[in-house]
């Protein structure tokens, strides 16, 4: 008997639902089931260390302040925003400079979207110890908010602040700011909008500059068709900083969305090729 025993399988490992949290009730790991898709993503999708306060965050604010991209419904930014104007920021990271820029703005609404955990907590922390209500969390990737969740012109503005770099030649094709991208950026965009991209990646900052500028949906606000002077609204950001203490120059990109339609209808139907 006792060397029955000795034999005995070790219990299993409990094998995590995908669909569960890491944290009671917080983010899930994949909502859409999106990194099984055939399709090129701008992230790298990690397990990173979370905090014991980034983790009571995640636990306590994501019910009322977090969603999650699962591509099933498309959003009511006016009752989620209780009537504001609403910009999307695309990979927020840890959250410093959406948290500086909600309290500086409070009549505006920052949906902020990344995959990262522990920026997600990082930023409820930071939202609720400065008494911020005009902030929304999502998880996931936003290409499916983008191309599923939002109802054409639903936004008043758009933020992409040093999306990653991929330097390496192959992985070129993993930069979020390509045509594909544009276009349904410019569906999402009411005509107006201000689409706002900064980088402190040289050759990334000619790939942003010419590919907005080549695109049908937006117009530089530059008149001479160049970079834009850093607006004070945007703050320091932390990979702003890294890149600055190397040496790096940063370049701000402001482009408005025209009133043309021609691609943001072929997007808004569905039919847009996908790149993320
Ligand atoms: C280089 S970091 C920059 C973070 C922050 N904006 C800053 O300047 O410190 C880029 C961030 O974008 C996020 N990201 C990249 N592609 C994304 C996507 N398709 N959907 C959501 N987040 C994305 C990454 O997870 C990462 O946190």
């Amino acid at each position: 008997m006792s060397e029955l025993r000795n034999h005995a399988p070790a219990p299993a490992a409990p094998v995590r639902d995908r669909s569960e949290s890491r944290f009671p009730g917080g983010p899930v790991a994949d909502p859409a089931g999106s990194h099984h898709e055939r399709r090129i993503r701008s992230f790298q999708p990690r397990r990173s260390r979370v905090t014991t306060g980034q983790g009571d965050a995640l636990t306590r604010l994501w019910p009322r302040w977090g969603f999650e991209i699962d591509g099933k419904s498309v959003l009511d930014l006016e009752e989620i925003f209780d009537g504001l104007p609403v910009v999307l920021e695309i990979g927020f990271g840890m959250g410093e400079a959406t948290a500086r820029m909600g309290e500086a703005d409070p009549g505006t609404g920052i949906l902020a979207v990344d995959v990262h955990t522990p920026g997600q907590g990082n930023l409820l922390g930071l939202a609720e110890r400065n008494g911020l209500s005009n902030i929304r969390v999502a998880n996931g990737d936003a290409i499916i908010l983008l191309r599923e969740m939002l109802a054409p012109a639903a936004l008043d503005g758009m933020r992409v602040y040093f999306p990653d770099p991929w330097p390496k030649k192959r992985h070129h094709k993993r930069r979020l700011i390509q045509p594909e991208f544009l276009t349904l950026a410019a569906k999402s965009l009411k005509p107006g909008g201000v689409l706002h991209c900064a980088t402190d990646w040289e050759p990334y900052a000619e790939q942003m500059l010419e590919v907005l500028s080549a695109h049908p949906d937006f117009e530089n606000t530059q008149e001479d068709g160049g970079y834009a002077p850093r607006p004070d609204f945007r703050p320091l950001t932390r990979f702003e900083g890294q890149g600055l203490d190397k040496g790096h120059i940063v370049h701000d990109l402001l482009f408005r969305r025209t009133t043309a339609t021609a691609t943001a209808t072929t997007a808004a139907q569905g039919s847009a090729p996908l790149t993320g």
